[in-house]
């Protein structure tokens, strides 16, 4: 593979700033729409404590990470003690529940990797996926969202990557590209790493936050309200970073050698890791260092054809970026 040099960003990249920021707010979902989520959970959690008093539900995911565009599916975790080893019947016996409700589309997966319940709400129109204690979901979902309270730029990139991601149709796991888990990681990293920072390592930071998980201890500091002006040396905007994310997964990155690591706040080397042969289906093309389970990498669904995919993607936007005379139209064509 013939790497082009990295290029100068054009001169009026400026420009771009308001029209990517236009996308960016019409993506945010309304007070109202969040209103009816809650609303939901809140039926949901009636229903459930019938059969089952005294349990939780929990959103995680984009609805609760601030990463959850307009019309997103609600992921819910259902807490429930003793359940690990009967989850299947669980799951069957909460489809058949929800089934006997006013609830349309119920379908229970129980032999995906994560078991799952489907179904929608025929009045809100909203769609939600129910699973069973996949608590580390809980706190990643937690992790995400702190740090999108640090600095706005965060949340404006990561918009507008899976924004540019679902266009592009490489937000799918399931044809081996990345999910907007990985993508949001992907942003996070990114912004740890530009000089001066936009974004500090919780991770690396103080404790003031910690729970142990399906014996993986978490722990990071979480007071956000204290960094608010963490980044505010650095005064790059949107555009730049847009330009700049673009161009480092098409020509900066190192995907031979390197790991990236919202954990550590920078990369780490796939040696290190042993993540240098494939194992099983993990063949580590593109690595992205889960923050919690450290062996888990996410850029496992990767196979040698869609990385070839997702590297020309990334390759298309720098370029769209630096050339095109409509950037903000071409960079989300479908594809
Ligand atoms: P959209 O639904 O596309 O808006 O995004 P999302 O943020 O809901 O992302 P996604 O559907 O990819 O994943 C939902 C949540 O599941 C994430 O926010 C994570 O909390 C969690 N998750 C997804 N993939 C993994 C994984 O491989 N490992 C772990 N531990 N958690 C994951
Ligand atoms: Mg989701």
């Amino acid at each position: 593979r013939i790497y082009k040099r990295q290029l100068e960003c054009r001169a009026d990249i400026f420009r771009l700033d308001a029209p990517l920021i236009a996308i960016y707010e019409s993506l945010i979902p309304t007070a109202e729409e969040k209103a009816k989520q809650k609303q939901l959970l809140t039926s949901l959690e009636k229903l459930v404590n019938r059969e089952w008093p005294n349990t939780k539900l929990y959103i995680y995911g984009s609805c609760a990470n601030s990463f959850g565009v307009s019309k997103s599916d609600i992921d819910i975790c259902f807490a429930l003690e003793g359940a690990d080893n009967n989850k299947p019947e669980i799951l069957l016996r909460l489809a058949e529940i929800l089934e006997s409700e006013n609830l349309t589309n119920v379908q229970a997966l129980v032999r995906a990797r994560v078991p799952i319940v489907k179904l929608k709400d025929p009045d809100t129109e909203i769609s939600c996926d129910i699973c069973i204690n996949n608590v580390l979901a809980v706190v990643n979902t937690k992790l995400l969202r702190d740090y999108a309270r640090i600095d706005v730029r965060l949340r404006q990139l990561a918009f507008i990557v899976k924004h540019w991601a679902k266009s592009r149709g490489v937000n799918e796991t399931y044809h081996g590209t990345l999910s907007s888990y990985a993508y949001v990681l992907m942003c996070i990293h990114f912004l740890q790493q530009r000089r001066p920072a936009i974004l500090p390592c919780l991770q690396g930071m103080k404790t003031t936050y910690s729970v142990t998980m399906e014996n993986v201890h978490c722990a990071f500091f979480d007071r956000v309200d204290e960094l608010r002006n963490f980044g505010r040396r650095n005064n790059e905007s949107i555009s730049q970073l847009v330009w700049s994310f673009f161009n480092y997964w098409a020509y900066g990155h190192d995907y031979a050698n390197s790991v990236i690591s919202v954990r550590t706040g920078g990369i780490l080397s796939k040696r290190a890791k042993d993540w240098t042969r494939r194992v099983g289906n993990d063949r580590h093309l593109i690595c992205i260092e889960d923050p919690f389970e450290t062996s888990h990498d996410l850029g496992r669904v990767v196979d040698k054809y869609s990385i070839k995919v997702l590297r020309e993607e990334f390759e298309r936007a720098a370029e769209v970026l630096q050339h095109d005379p409509n950037p903000c139209v071409k960079l989300f064509e479908p594809y």
